[in-house]
């Protein structure tokens, strides 16, 4: 198969941990003779420090033109601390998803057995925990009008949903459990918010199409609350945009690291393919960021186009390297591996066609 990925490696660790998935996709292509072009471009405080913005026409076009783009992170503390700038690298990857229609951002999440007791939480509530984020990622209150009075006093920032946005979205997630345990979770906050009976009531009545999925509903804050106390009772979770971002930075502490946790945007015509985490300055360049989530985002690539027997080597050699311990501090403290380290690692097993440890 041939395929043109846009790679975006942006800000922080971005760049380096993006170079191990393109090595490991690389590895992938050659194993079983595919043709991946790469295309690097710009975007975050990376381009706004050149071009003065997060994203730049040329990378938008690049992104439009080709089949998938793979994203590194996004962000910088000099924009953080500054509440006053009005070009923010954020907005660089809110722009592309808006431009690129990627509506629904598909987070899995799962506790890997050799790590339960990496996790905070008891290995006995998290063993064998398995689930799937449907986060909305084009509207709500990410999206709505934002304003702030002439003093300065007051701001405020629109939620606002239409039915055809939940039942886009509603109908992967539904899709997605089908393919699963048959089990549909909606997270909102029904009991005070407009928009969230708007989700309710969608749902509710999209759900007499699947009826072989078992549909129920959680207020957000209980949400957060089951996350920790029982994460097995969950299959697919369905929500919207901000209860998204916040629910699966928590749900990362089930895997034990939010390094292990990889993404997939997808809209009607485009995917782009992220890690959950973000641009982790502190540790740029030092060589400890771990590359797996980027790296399982590259699999949930291969797995958009078909390839699943690819898609099935690149997480297996995962699996291998958690098994071995070849892995970054913040799942190995004892005698961690560089990212790169992890990335050679991972690319040497998925090239070594004569070891059987994946065959
Ligand atoms: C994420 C990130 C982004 C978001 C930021 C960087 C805009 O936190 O992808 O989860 O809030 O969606
Ligand atoms: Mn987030």
């Amino acid at each position: 198969m041939k395929l043109n990925i846009a790679v975006l490696p942006g800000d922080g660790i971005g760049p380096e941990i993006t170079q191990q998935s393109v090595k490991v996709l690389k590895a992938v292509a050659d194993r079983f003779e595919h043709e991946f072009h790469f295309e690097e471009a710009a975007v975050g405080a990376a381009a706004i420090d050149f071009w003065g913005n997060p994203l730049p026409d040329a990378t938008l076009e690049l992104c439009k033109n080709s089949d998938a783009v793979l994203f590194g992170a996004i962000g910088d503390p000099k924009y953080d601390n500054d509440p006053s700038a009005k070009v923010r690298p954020e907005q660089g990857l809110l722009k592309l998803r808006k431009e690129l229609g990627l509506f629904a951002n598909i987070r899995p999440v799962k506790a890997y057995d050799k790590l339960v007791d990496r996790s905070p939480l008891k290995a006995e509530n998290i063993s064998g925990a398995d689930m799937v984020i449907y986060r909305e990622l084009t509207g709500g209150i990410y999206f709505g009008e934002k304003s702030t009075s002439e003093d300065g006093k007051t701001a405020s920032d629109l939620c606002s949903y239409s039915v055809e946005e939940i039942e886009r979205i509603a109908h992967l997630a539904f899709k997605a459990a089908q393919s699963r345990n048959k089990k549909l979770t909606l997270v909102d906050k029904a009991n005070v918010l407009e928009t969230s009976r708007l989700w309710r009531k969608t749902v509710t009545e999209l759900g007499k199409q699947y009826d072989d999925v078992q549909l129920d509903f959680l207020f957000v804050d209980n949400a957060a609350m089951q996350m920790i106390l029982n994460p097995k009772q969950f299959d697919v979770i369905l929500t919207e945009n901000m209860f998204g971002d916040i629910l699966s930075d928590e749900a990362s502490v089930i895997g034990g690291s939010i390094g292990l946790l990889e993404s997939a945007s997808v809209g009607e015509k485009s995917a782009l393919f992220e890690p959950i985490h973000g641009s982790y300055p502190q540790a740029t360049g030092k060589g400890i960021a771990n590359p797996v989530a980027s790296i399982l985002s590259a699999a949930m690539l291969l797995d958009h186009f078909g390839l699943e027997k690819e898609a099935a080597v690149v997480r297996k050699a995962v699996e291998v390297s958690i098994q071995f311990n070849v892995c970054t501090p913040d799942i190995n403290t004892d005698n961690h591996y560089t990212t790169e380290k992890v990335g050679d690692f991972l690319e040497s097993v998925i090239s070594d066609t004569e070891n059987h440890i994946i065959n």
